[in-house]
């Protein structure tokens, strides 16, 4: 059915009349089939065809599918629900697929060395031209080797100045917005709560289950956040990036387009304007803040249409631990000699405190996500349970949607072994969020930096508050870590076809 939706776009390419105003009628649309069946070989197909169809229309029209796209997705239109969801989807995976060039605003234009390796403190390298030349491995928007770290926050020249930072997956990012979006939420009502009573009382932040500590709360009003463990003062939990430094996936858009490509969006400005940011507002006249002649480089509906992509990418599905290991479960293996390896590998994950940290499941209870423009507040939601690519979040019988994603979307001190040089985003150089640890069967190489090649050397790399983990995974039989192993290797994306 999403062909429709790619019929339509080429349909409307070139075509610049205005379009109706009506609501649009999204009901025939649907995500591509994906898995290993014969619609996902067409969808596989048709996507590779589309792709070469826009090549050439770049080749005689150079900044087509910017400009077309930059159309299809004004944010006015987008904000008066005038787009359907799954169309804004392909248009942001035509951006987030997009090579990006100077006369789009790329780098400061062309010169003899447009690009560094090593970014410079927050002003970036650009690196280079494309979201996919890092996020490709295991699939569309997956992780990224050692060669395609982002050196942050350096000199601009040596390697040893920066911190580096290895591409995350991006798979399952709208259902971590969703939770932590929940999580955001229920912290605030706890502590509006206990100003509310106007006594002095110490507040148990715990939401899903996790705690991040205490919250003290005078009867004046003023909070004392001396206890708070985990998350910042504003008790806003931030799931993204390695150290969790951003809340939502629109932050991070802003902040991969203008350090990697040198592209300033719409919701850059007006981010950095709100928050008196000089570095990344630039000192340019309004319509170029960064001064390269280039004006509207991202704008905010391109922006909404890349995060309602990445907000749709797949998740990955497993039955609950406590179930009786089923054989069809998408991750777990199908060999008989395998299963019940694997069932007690999820056993000694467990019983040597890995859950503490990596919390299997977290409980979603509104299945959507909504994308929310910094430019005009407009917002998209997206159903995750519909509008989202397979496989998607399912309900249980609580009437919630669990979540296997293996974090506890809190922050921890992972010793002085892993500290960075440079505090990111205002966090200590120990602190790393628990990474979520699905997909990780096949997204090595694993930690911040990619310099852990197996899961063996990620675990070795636990230090400071994991440091006992660590210790009892060495302490381990090898019987109990071959187990282990194979638990943690069958966190995989599911299978797929693809045409490059
Ligand atoms: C030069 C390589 C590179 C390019 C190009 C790149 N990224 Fe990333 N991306 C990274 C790295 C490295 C991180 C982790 C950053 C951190 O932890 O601070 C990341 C993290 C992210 C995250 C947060 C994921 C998570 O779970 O923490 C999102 C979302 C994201 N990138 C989107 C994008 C988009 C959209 C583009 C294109 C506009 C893009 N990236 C281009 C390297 C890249
Ligand atoms: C105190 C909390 C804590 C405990 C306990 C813990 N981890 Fe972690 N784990 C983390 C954090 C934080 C990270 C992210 C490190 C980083 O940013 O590179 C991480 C990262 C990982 C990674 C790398 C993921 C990736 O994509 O690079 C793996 C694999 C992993 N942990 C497995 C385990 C296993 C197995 C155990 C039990 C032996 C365990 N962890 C115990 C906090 C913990």
């Amino acid at each position: 059915m999403s062909r429709l939706a790619i019929l339509a776009l080429l349909a409307a390419c070139g075509d610049n009349t205005p379009q109706a105003e009506a609501p649009p009628d999204c009901s025939g649309l649907a995500p591509p089939a994906t898995g290993l069946t014969l619609d996902a070989a067409r969808e596989a197909h048709r996507r590779s065809a589309l792709r070469q169809r826009l090549r050439y229309r770049e080749a005689v029209e150079p900044g087509y599918v910017l400009r077309m796209t930059a159309q299809r997705a004004d944010q006015a239109r987008i904000d008066r629900k005038l787009a359907c969801t799954l169309d804004l989807y392909e248009t942001g995976r035509l951006l987030f697929e997009h090579a990006y060039t100077f006369e789009e605003g790329l780098a400061a234009g062309p010169s003899a060395s447009p690009f560094h390796r090593v970014q410079t403190d927050r002003r970036g390298g650009p690196e280079t031209t494309t979201c996919t030349s890092c996020h490709f491995r295991n699939g569309p928007a997956g992780a990224g080797g050692v060669a395609d770290n982002a050196l942050i926050l350096g000199d601009g020249d040596r390697v040893s100045s920066a911190d580096a930072r290895n591409p995350p997956s991006l798979i399952g990012a709208g259902v971590v917005q969703a939770i932590g979006d929940e999580m955001t939420a229920e912290l605030a009502a706890l502590r509006d709560a206990a100003i509310a009573r106007g006594t002095n009382v110490d507040v148990e932040l715990v939401t899903k289950g996790v705690s991040y500590g205490v919250l003290h709360v005078a009867a004046n009003g003023h909070l004392d956040t001396k206890d708070v463990r985990g998350i910042d003062p504003d008790l806003v939990v931030r799931p993204f990036g390695w150290k969790g430094t951003a809340a939502t996936i629109n932050e991070f858009i802003a902040e991969a387009a203008a350090l990697h490509f040198g592209i300033q969006s719409e919701d850059v400005v007006i981010r950095a304007a709100a928050s008196n940011d000089p570095v990344m507002l630039g000192d340019g006249p309004p319509e170029d803040r960064d001064g390269d002649g280039i004006p509207d480089e991202l704008t905010a509906g391109q922006s909404t249409e890349l995060a309602v992509y990445i907000a749709s990418l797949e998740t990955q599905i497993m039955k609950p631990h406590e179930q009786p290991v089923d054989r069809a479960q998408p991750s777990g293996p199908t060999e008989p000699y395998l299963v019940d390896e694997w069932a007690h590998g999820r056993a000694v994950f467990d019983q040597i405190g890995c859950a503490s940290c990596h919390v299997p499941s977290l409980r979603l209870h509104s299945p959507a996500v909504t994308i929310r423009s910094p430019v005009t507040g407009g917002t998209v939601s997206v159903d995750l349970t519909r509008e989202a690519e397979a496989p998607r979040i399912a309900q249980d019988e609580t009437g919630d949607y669990p979540v296997f994603v293996f974090s506890d979307f809190k922050r921890h001190d992972l010793g002085d072994a892993n500290a960075s040089k440079h505090p990111q985003h205002g966090i200590a150089p120990r602190f790393y969020l628990t990474r979520r640890l699905w997909g990780v069967g096949d997204s090595a190489p694993y930690f911040y930096d990619g310099q852990a090649v197996t899961i063996d050397h990620a675990i070795e790399r636990h230090g400071g508050e994991a440091a006992f983990a660590r210790d009892s995974w060495t302490a381990l039989s090898r019987d109990d870590q071959s187990a282990l192993r194979i638990f943690l290797t069958s966190l995989r994306r599911a299978p797929r076809l693809g045409v490059p």
